[in-house]
C-alpha cells in the first residue's frame, strides 16, 4: 500500500536506514506499526454549523491543558466534519459503550440528519450547550468551544475549551477503545 500523499515513504530517516528504496519502505513500515500500536480511545466528534450537522468517528482525541480545559482533535482537512467545526468554531466528544461498537462504522461518512426526528443517521441526538449536537446513546460528553486550530499536514489540530461536560450513563460503563474494533487509523 502506497504511503499516505502516494509518494512512496516518506521521511526523515533515522542514520541507521540504508540509502535504498526498499529500506526507507520497510522503516516506513515499521514507523506506520509503532504509531498504530499506540493505544488510543474511540469517539464520535459532533460538529454544527448553523442548520448543517455531522457526526465522525475519531481516534485523535486527547486532553492538552489542565488550566483551561483544553482538548484536541485531529481532523482530515477533506473531510465535512473539518469545514463544520471550522465554520462553526464548536465540537462535541462523544465517549461511547464498549457495546455500542458497531456505531462507529456509521459515522465514517457525512451522516443523514433528520432535523424533526433529531436523528443522525437514525441516533437520537439534542444539541449541547454550544449548539453541536450529544448523541443520546453517548456514556459522556465535551461540549467544547474552538480556541485555536493548527495545521498538521493533510489534518488539522483543533483545540477546543470544555464548556460544557456530563455524564449520561453509569460513570462505569466499558468505553470502547481502539482496541476493541479491528479498524485502525494511524501510522
Ligand atoms: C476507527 C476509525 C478512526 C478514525 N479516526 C479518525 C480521526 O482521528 N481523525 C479523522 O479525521 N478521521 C478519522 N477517521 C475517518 C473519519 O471517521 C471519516 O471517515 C472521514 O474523516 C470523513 O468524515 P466526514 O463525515 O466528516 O466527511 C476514522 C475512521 C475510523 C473507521
Amino acid at each position: 500500500m502506497a504511503a499516505p500523499g502516494g509518494h512512496g515513504a516518506i521521511g526523515p530517516f533515522p542514520p541507521d536506514v540504508e540509502d535504498s528504496d526498499d529500506a526507507r519502505e520497510e522503516y516506513d513500515r515499521l514507523r506506520r506499526r509503532v504509531l498504530r500500536s499506540m493505544p488510543y480511545g474511540l469517539y464520535v466528534v459532533g460538529s454544527r454549523h448553523g442548520e448543517r450537522r455531522n457526526g465522525m468517528t475519531l481516534n485523535w482525541a486527547t486532553q492538552l491543558a489542565f488550566e483551561p480545559k483544553l482538548v484536541g482533535i485531529g481532523v482530515e482537512r477533506t473531510a465535512f466534519t473539518y469545514e463544520l467545526v471550522r465554520d462553526g468554531a464548536v465540537f462535541s466528544l462523544n465517549t461511547i459503550a464498549r457495546e455500542d461498537r458497531a456505531i462507529v462504522r456509521k459515522f465514517t461518512k457525512p451522516v443523514d440528519v433528520d432535523p424533526e426526528a433529531r436523528t443522525l443517521n437514525g441516533f437520537g441526538f439534542r444539541d449541547g450547550v454550544t449548539g453541536a449536537p450529544i448523541l443520546d446513546l453517548a456514556v459522556a460528553y465535551l461540549d467544547c468551544e474552538v480556541r485555536q486550530e493548527v495545521t498538521c499536514g493533510q489534518h488539522a489540530l483543533f483545540l477546543g475549551e470544555v464548556v460544557d461536560a456530563a455524564f449520561q450513563r453509569d460513570e462505569e460503563t466499558p468505553l470502547l477503545r481502539m482496541e476493541d474494533t479491528r479498524m485502525d487509523y494511524g501510522g
